[in-house]
Order: C-alpha cells, then sequence, then structure tokens
C-alpha cells in the first residue's frame, strides 16, 4: 500500500520519479506527490492520480538530481492535496513519504504541538517529518542521528525516505514491516517499495530488513540500523523483465494477466516436474520436507484471494495427502489466541509477501514454534525471507489489483505440494500419483481454450451488467471458486456478490432468489454434479437466472440454465483451475461494461501493507 520512489545520481530525478510512481501505481492511487532537492526543495502534490500530477507540475521548476515520489492509499486522512506525499517538517528542512502507519502518532503529535509545532495535513507522516525536526533540533548529532532518534519514539510500520536541506548531498532510507528496495546504478541509486520501477534502471538491488537505514549519497551507500550497528548489504540480482510489467498490447493488466494463465502456470511448474512427468520437485522444500509429511497438521493463513487458494489447499491436502489442515484468515488468527506448537506447519500464502495480517500471523507462528512455509509471488518479499522455507509461485509480475494469475499458480503449487506429500506418505500410488501429474500439465492447453470464449462470455456480461447482486454456487473443490468469483465481481465491478457452498443455499440465501438474481453456478462433472443439477433446478422454480460453468458437452445444464460457459473436463481436484477462469473473464466484462476501472478499483490497492 503506497508507492515509494526516490533517485540519488547525475541524471535528472523527475522522469525517473513519475515513469515510477507510474509503476508503482497499483499500490494506491488517491493522491500522489515528489519532491526535488534543489537550491532547496521544490514539493508538489495532488489528489488524483499520477496523470493529474503530472497535468499539476506541467511548466513548473522540476530540476534537481535528487528527488522523491509517493502514490498513496489513505490511511491517516482523507485523500487531498494536503494529506498527499511528500510532507515537510514546520521548517521545511525535512521532507518525508512514508508507506505504513504510525499507531503512536497522536501522543507524539500532541508532545510536538506542546513545543509549538504546528500541522497542516492530518497524516502520520507530517508527524514524524516534524519529530525529526524535533530531534534535529533537540540533541541529534546529525540529519541521520536526528532520523535515528525520531524512529526510536516509532511505534508502528514504515517504510520511508527523507531528504534534508541542511545536508542537501544525501537521501536516508528506512524500513520497518513497509518493504523497500534500493537499487544500485553507476554513482546512483533508485529507492522503490518494489523492484517495477527500478528493474528498467538496474538489475543489483539491496532489500532492506526491518530497523535497516540506508543513507545514501551520489555513488555511496551505507547501511545501518536504526540502532547504529553496522550492516553488510547483500546485493541481489533481479529476476524480472522490463517486458512482463507492461500491458503487451492488452487494454488492462488484468486482462494480460488472465491470459497469461497457461503460460504463468508452466512457469510454475517449470524445472518442478521432472523425469518426464514421473516426479514433482519443489527444490524450496527440500530442508523441512521430511517433517513436513510427519506433520500433525497443517494450519493455511492467509488473506482474500489467498485464502481462497488456501481452501483449495485444505481441500487437495486432505484429499491427497490425508493431514489435517486447518485455514485461517491472517487478521483472525493473530488476534485470536489460537492452540499451536512446534509440531504444527504453517504455510501463508501471499501474492506480495507483504500482507501485514499474514506477516503478523506467521511472526507469531514462528514465535510458537512452528515450522513456517511461504507460498508467494514476489520474490524477495517479507514474507520468503520470514519463513524457514517455501516455494515461489514464478507467476511473474501481477499488477492489476484483482488477483488473477497469482491465484491459479497458488493453487498449483498447492496441487504439487498435496501431491508431493500424498507420495510420500504413501496414500498415492506410483501409477495414481503419475496420473495427477499428468493431468495437472495439461492444464495450460485446457486454459487456452476456454480463453477462446472471451467473446462468448462478453456477450453474457452484457445480459447482467446492470445487477445490483449476484450469487455464486459451487460444492467440493468449487466452494473456492464461487468464493474467488463472487470477490472478483464485486472488487472490481462494485456489485454486491456472495460465494455459497451450493447445498447452503436452502439455509438462508434462496429467499434473495427472484427473476433479477443472476445465480453463477459451478457445475462441472465431479461427485456431486447430480446434486448440483438439483441446486440448479431449485433455483430456476423461483425464477432466478442460471449462468453455469459447465464441462463441455453438458446437454443436461445446457437446457436447464439460462447461459452456460464450457470448460474442458479435467480431473476434479484440479478443476479449480479451469473454473476459475471465465469467472474471471466474466468480471472483467461487467465491470468494464460499467465503466469501473478495472486495473485500479476503488478504496482498493496491491498489497495490503497495513492490518
Ligand atoms: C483480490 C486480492 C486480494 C489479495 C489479498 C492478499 O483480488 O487481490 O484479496 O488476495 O489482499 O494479498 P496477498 O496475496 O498479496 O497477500
Amino acid at each position: 500500500m503506497c508507492g515509494i520512489v526516490g533517485y540519488i545520481g547525475n541524471q535528472d530525478a523527475y522522469p525517473i520519479l513519475i515513469k515510477g510512481l507510474k509503476r508503482l501505481e497499483y499500490r494506491g492511487y488517491d493522491s500522489a506527490g515528489v519532491a526535488l532537492l534543489k537550491d532547496g526543495v521544490n514539493v508538489y502534490k495532488k489528489r488524483g492520480k499520477v496523470a493529474d500530477l503530472e497535468r499539476h507540475i506541467a511548466n513548473k521548476d522540476v530540476g534537481g538530481t535528487i528527488g522523491i515520489g509517493h502514490t498513496r492509499w489513505a490511511t491517516h486522512g482523507e485523500p487531498n492535496d494536503t494529506n498527499a506525499h511528500p510532507h515537510r517538517s514546520m521548517d521545511g528542512k525535512f521532507v518525508l513519504i512514508h508507506n505504513g502507519i504510525i499507531e503512536n502518532y497522536g501522543r507524539l503529535k500532541k508532545t510536538l504541538e506542546e513545543n509549538g509545532y504546528t500541522f497542516t495535513s492530518e497524516t502520520d507522516t507530517e508527524v514524524l517529518a516534524n519529530l525529526i525536526s524535533y530531534m534535529y533540533d533537540h540533541g541529534a548529532t546529525s540529519f541521520e542521528n536526528a532520523v535515528q532518534l525520531a524512529l526510536k519514539k516509532v511505534i508502528g510500520a514504515y517504510g520511508l525516505v527523507v531528504l534534508s536541506t541542511e545536508e542537501p548531498d544525501v537521501l536516508i532510507a528506512a524500513r520497518k514491516g513497509s518493504p523497500l528496495v534500493i537499487g544500485i546504478g553507476k554513482g546512483e541509486y533508485f529507492l522503490a517499495s518494489d523492484a517495477t520501477p527500478i528493474v528498467e534502471h538496474t538489475n543489483s538491488v539491496i532489500y532492506l530488513s526491518d530497523d535497516d537505514m540506508a543513507i545514501i549519497k551520489k555513488g555511496q551507500l551505507t547501511l545501518k540500523t536504526i540502532f547504529d550497528k553496522t550492516q553488510e548489504p547483500v546485493v541481489q540480482e533481479l529476476d524480472l523483465d522490463v517486458g512482463e510489467i507492461d500491458k503487451n498490447g492488452f487494454d488492462h493488466f488484468m486482462l494480460k494477466e488472465i491470459f497469461e494463465q497457461p503460460r504463468s502456470i508452466l512457469d510454475t511448474f517449470r524445472g518442478r516436474v521432472a523425469k518426464d512427468n514421473k516426479e514433482i520437485v519443489l527444490g524450496g522444500l527440500y530442508k523441512v520436507i521430511d517433517d513436513l509429511v510427519q506433520a500433525r497438521r497443517i494450519l493455511i493463513v492467509g488473506c482474500g484471494t489467498s485464502w481462497h487458494a488456501g481452501l483449495v489447499g485444505e481441500y487437495l491436502i486432505e484429499d491427497i495427502a490425508r493431514i489435517p489442515v486447518e485455514v485461517e484468515y491472517g487478521s483472525e488468527f493473530r488476534y485470536r489466541n489460537p492452540v499451536i506448537g512446534k509440531e504444527d506447519f504453517v504455510i501463508a500464502i501471499s501474492q506480495s509477501g507483504e500482507t501485514a495480517d499474514t506477516l503478523a500471523a506467521i511472526r507469531m507462528a514462528k514465535e510458537a514454534g512452528a515450522t513456517v512455509l511461504g507460498i508467494c509471488n514476489v520474490v524477495g518479499s517479507s514474507i520468503p525471507r520470514e519463513t524457514h522455507a517455501g516455494v515461489y509461485t514464478h507467476a511473474g509480475p501481477e499488477i492489476g489489483v484483482a488477483s488473477t494469475k497469482a491465484f491459479t499458480a497458488q493453487v498449483t503449487v498447492l496441487a504439487m505440494m498435496a501431491m508431493v506429500l500424498g507420495n510420500k506418505k504413501g496414500h498415492l500410488s506410483t501409477e495414481r500419483y503419475n496420473e495427477l501429474i499428468n493431468d495437472l500439465t495439461v492444464i495450460p492447453s485446457k486454459i487456452e481454450k476456454i480463453l477462446q470464449q472471451n467473446d462468448k462470455i462478453k456477450e453474457i456480461a452484457k445480459v447482467y451488467k446492470d445487477a445490483n447482486n449476484a450469487i455464486y454456487l459451487g460444492r467440493g473443490y468449487l466452494f473456492p471458486v464461487a468464493l474467488e468469483g463472487a470477490l472478483k465481481l464485486k472488487e472490481i465491478s462494485y456489485i454486491h456478490a456472495e460465494g455459497y457452498p451450493a447445498a447452503e443455499m436452502k439455509h438462508g440465501p434462496i429467499a434473495l432468489i427472484d427473476e433479477n438474481m443472476p445465480v453463477i453456478v459451478i457445475a462441472t462433472k465431479d461427485k456431486s454434479y447430480d446434486k448440483i443439477v438439483s441446486n440448479i433446478q431449485e433455483v430456476k422454480a423461483r425464477s432466478g437466472k442460471v449462468i453455469a460453468v459447465v464441462t463441455e458437452g453438458d446437454e443436461v445444464i445446457r437446457n436447464m440454465a439460462d447461459h452456460v460457459m464450457e470448460v474442458p473436463d479435467s480431473c476434479e481436484m484440479f478443476s479449480v483451475l479451469t473454473t476459475v477462469i471465465p469467472l474471471q473473464l466474466l468480471s472483467y466484462h461487467i465491470a468494464l461494461m460499467r465503466n469501473c476501472n478495472v486495473d485500479q478499483p476503488r478504496n482498493l490497492a496491491k498489497s495490503v501493507t497495513v492490518e
């Protein structure tokens, strides 16, 4: 949440910052701003998108080779020009951009007010800018020391970059809980919340850890903690291609990412399906696999779409490996005093690897002695760095705020894990193991076929674009798909939608059904098929409109439903990966027809780094 960029070097900072902010806009897009150091500091900020900021700045002085920029997702204070970052201290000497939440900002603000400080915005960030200024005037030996002293007083999370007119040749960056990456160029440094704005400049990066602080001058970087302990910078190579963060001819990132799924799932398999499809090797788990096989139980934690993938994981692991699994929202788990100990394994699922509640849950599980594994997409993010072992999904950057390819990649990893465990535990015969590997590896070609129905799905979207509500129904493995389909619709089209296990309909939701209620039923041919056919009849008997996701050639449901979206027949366990695709496309087209911003839905942001 919130995107941070910074530059220090010999080039003009402004174009680098603006381009960087556009890359990071998916992290927050209610306001944006930049500050440029040049004979003093010029600060420009504006409510709205980065494009609004650019228009606001046109014809203004954007000179300077040191600068910082921010794109905001509001926490404290409504989105407006004043609350936008960067924030200046009252004396104008310190200018700050910040991602995170200063939890004790109220108390700090009161103390500063008692010392004569006044504030123009409602933000916690302005409090921090003034706290640095206060420390500078009250005993700090330098700009760097003032930042250290201020951060020691802070409770909460931050990724921040600060500059000062007092030492105009330096940028200071610090991190606690919110990500920050430094790109190393030739005599220049690039700072950002993630690597997407950096990759076109350099592949060498340093990921800051909690309590790290970087003091950066042109051509010189010093890394230490806010407690003044020197840190050895670990330089890593980015495995990211600029092409992966462009729309590549698609109208939206979301559509591009939906269409990428045949390839992204292959990337998830890559190097892991070995010996002519006879074995799955998950290198990231090699240290823990023997213990995992013996696990008393597995807890899966995640949020949103990743939590839905976790539910699929529960079905897969219990079904194939016969290990008890519980699935928890990170936010509930962390605050509800769960029973957990060293015999337990926790799997944290997260696209971004930065979700605050998921991170807090894994820290708690580690403290309780559990072994914690990560299933993450963003390489080098916090969750993979804080877990004992894990598997990257390798789906490539997901920029659309609504998660699509990350979900199918997460499910693919969970399927592979379940199969490895099932095989090692002896619940899967070699023959069945090989059959399942084959069934899984043909999924990308099945998805290719489903994507060919895009135009047909668009026609269905036309019929339902004005709906106010929708119900999604599924059973067994397809219940999490119902939840995921409903989430996709509500988050990008703002239509109220709920997912239910189909049999639950009779226990309440059936009262909602009338001729205006679209009911999306995921009804492929599996062991619950006859039961779900009965559920469809129950909906039709109450004049509901049925849009069914069916197995190719299913004439029975075609004759009952108002519309069908077909998917090729596949093994029940992996049908999640096929049936979710038409639902993603349906949501996309409905949202577009309602003139919604598909890639940047209102109130949302990618990577929820605040709780
Ligand atoms: C929905 C969506 C969110 C995320 C959730 C967790 O489309 O994207 O629900 O799934 O915020 O994010 P990660 O997976 O980054 O932990």
